[in-house]
């Protein structure tokens, strides 16, 4: 791997593209391990062992930095950079950005591993990090804007992939979202105060949470799903029409959202009304490019059984649609005045986040690291299938055991007594989500395993192989490279 100087044109420029597949791996793991022992903290509390940084308030939101903007982000940007070469058949736009947008991303993910276990934080979920690490990210997320903007507007095909319509509109978004959530004053070094006040802070971080998820833990994975199950399946998109109405229904309808994260809270009733609204809209445009992708597979369903990568692709479609149901069932007041505050809400964000971006990112790494070494496969196939098994069993049981704990907490915190007081005390319903406490930290295990066989197989193939240069066509043809 070279990420020191760019390569001269005409061929790929795929250093950052490898550095950021393989830093993805890493993080996966680390975000992951720290996942199984906040878990694990939460059955045993006394695994804090009474010192500060390891106490849980600290790790959770280094748990939640190290796999959303670590792990998914490497993901996100090896992808984005390997499918927005291919499909323009040009290599990246201002290449020493593209180095400064990898040595800056791991910067600020060192910064957040060494801050946020030190206490230092903004408080905003998703937007912990505080004022000089934010400007940090503003600035690579800008270079990031410029690189991948510039290759498409350098592309020899006239057309613009679907793919990178959900990648950019990604990196777009979260500029946005980023810069105006993180508005602050600061009070010092590592210390600032928000620029907004009261309900309005809340309904800015929770538009900014909500589209976190649906930009930064949902379009760009799409630009995934879109370039990564064709190539696999061997078989172009489902309905190229279905995927532009796709893009422009969801980005449209997940703007308004947000409230949805703020029912029976000071925020105006319409307001969080509009949210459940949106949020129930949100199912069609969701569906829609699930199906899309799932039936990219048409004629070729048999390829299932033996590809263990299309089945990473595939699965992960199908617990998109699984979570992109339930999140418009918990948006209904009614079933937010049961579910919010519990583990439900737990289980759907790890149905998406394991089930959806953790499989959709190793599925298309497996597609790509091998083909960033000059190879046509992983080292070991049966290691992938292996993977993916204990991965989805991981899954199933972290998902069920929080299902059911949510389900019960919710109905034992509002079950009265005929003269009305509660019929349980909140401490009776810790002590009976214990044994599920229990379940999750098993399957939270098992999913860590799955990463640990994936950052073997990864090292070995990135061992047995090499890195070449891959010419960029002389001839542009219009079909996706
Ligand atoms: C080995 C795998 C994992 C384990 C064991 C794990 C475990 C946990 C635990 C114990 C919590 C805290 C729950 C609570 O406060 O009650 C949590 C929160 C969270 N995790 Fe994970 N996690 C894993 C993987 C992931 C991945 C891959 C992602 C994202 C791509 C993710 C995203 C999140 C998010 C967004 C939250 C905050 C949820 C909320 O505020 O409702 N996790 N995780
Ligand atoms: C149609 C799509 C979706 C809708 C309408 C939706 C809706 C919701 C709702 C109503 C909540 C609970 C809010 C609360 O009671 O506090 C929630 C929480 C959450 N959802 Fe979704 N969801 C969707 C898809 C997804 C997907 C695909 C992911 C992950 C990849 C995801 C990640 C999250 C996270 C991280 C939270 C927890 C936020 C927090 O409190 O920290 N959602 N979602």
């Amino acid at each position: 791997m070279n990420l020191g100087k760019a390569p001269a044109a005409p061929v790929y420029d795929d250093d950052p593209v490898r550095g950021f597949a393989l830093a993805a791996v890493l993080w996966g793991v680390v975000g992951m391990l720290v996942g199984v022992f906040i878990a694990a903290q939460l059955a045993w509390p006394e695994l804090g062992f009474g010192i500060p940084w390891l106490g849980y308030g600290r790790l959770r939101p280094l748990h939640t930095n190290a796999v959303i903007f670590a792990f998914g982000g490497c993901a996100l940007f090896a992808t984005s950079y390997h499918v927005v070469q291919r499909t323009c058949q040009a290599p990246l736009f201002a290449p020493l950005l593209a180095r400064f947008t990898f040595w800056g991303w791991q910067a600020v993910i060192v910064a957040a591993a060494v801050s946020l276990p030190l206490g230092y934080t903004q408080g905003k979920e998703y937007a912990e990090l505080e004022w000089p690490i934010d400007i940090l990210i503003a600035l690579v997320w800008v270079a990031y804007a410029i690189v991948f903007f510039g290759t498409v507007g350098r592309r020899r095909v006239r057309h613009i992939y679907v793919a990178n319509w959900f990648f950019g509109a990604f990196i777009l978004a979260v500029a946005l979202l980023h810069i105006v959530n993180s508005a602050a004053i600061p009070a010092g070094f590592m210390k600032s105060y928000s620029a907004y006040a009261g309900v309005q802070d809340a309904m800015i971080q929770w538009w900014y949470g909500h589209n976190a998820v649906g930009f930064f833990l949902t379009a760009g994975f799409l630009g995934m799903m879109y370039y990564y199950i064709p190539k696999q399946a061997e078989r172009p998109v489902y309905s190229y029409r279905l995927s532009i109405v796709h893009f422009w229904a969801l980005i449209f309808t997940y703007m308004w959202a947000g409230p949805h994260h703020l029912h029976y809270t000071a925020l105006p009733d319409w307001a969080q009304s509009i949210g459940m609204i949106f949020s129930l809209i949100l199912l069609a445009p969701s569906w829609g490019g699930m199906i899309n992708g799932v039936m990219t597979l048409s004629g070729a369903w048999h390829k299932l059984r033996d590809d263990p990568i299309l089945k990473f692709l595939i699965v992960s479609l199908s617990f998109y649609g699984m979570s992109t149901f339930e999140g418009p069932m918990m948006s209904i007041k009614t079933v937010n005045a049961l579910s919010h505050y519990t583990d439900w809400t737990v289980g759907h964000v790890h149905s998406g986040a394991l089930g959806w971006v953790g499989l959709i990112s190793m599925g298309s790494l497996y597609h790509l690291i091998p083909r960033m070494y000059g190879q046509t496969r992983m080292h070991s196939v049966r290691a992938i299938e292996l993977h993916f098994w204990i991965a989805t069993i991981g899954i199933v049981l972290y998902i069920a055991a929080m299902w059911i704990a949510g389900v019960m907490q919710g109905l034992m915190w509002r079950a009265v007594n005929p003269d009305g007081t509660l019929v349980y005390s909140f401490v009776e319903s810790v002590k009976a989500t214990y044994p599920f406490y229990v379940v999750r930290f098993i399957g939270g295990l098992l999913y860590l395993a799955g990463m640990l066989v994936m950052a073997w197989n990864v090292i070995r193939t990135v061992l047995q192989g090499r890195v070449e240069a891959v010419p960029v066509p002389a001839v542009p043809s219009a079909a996706a490279a």
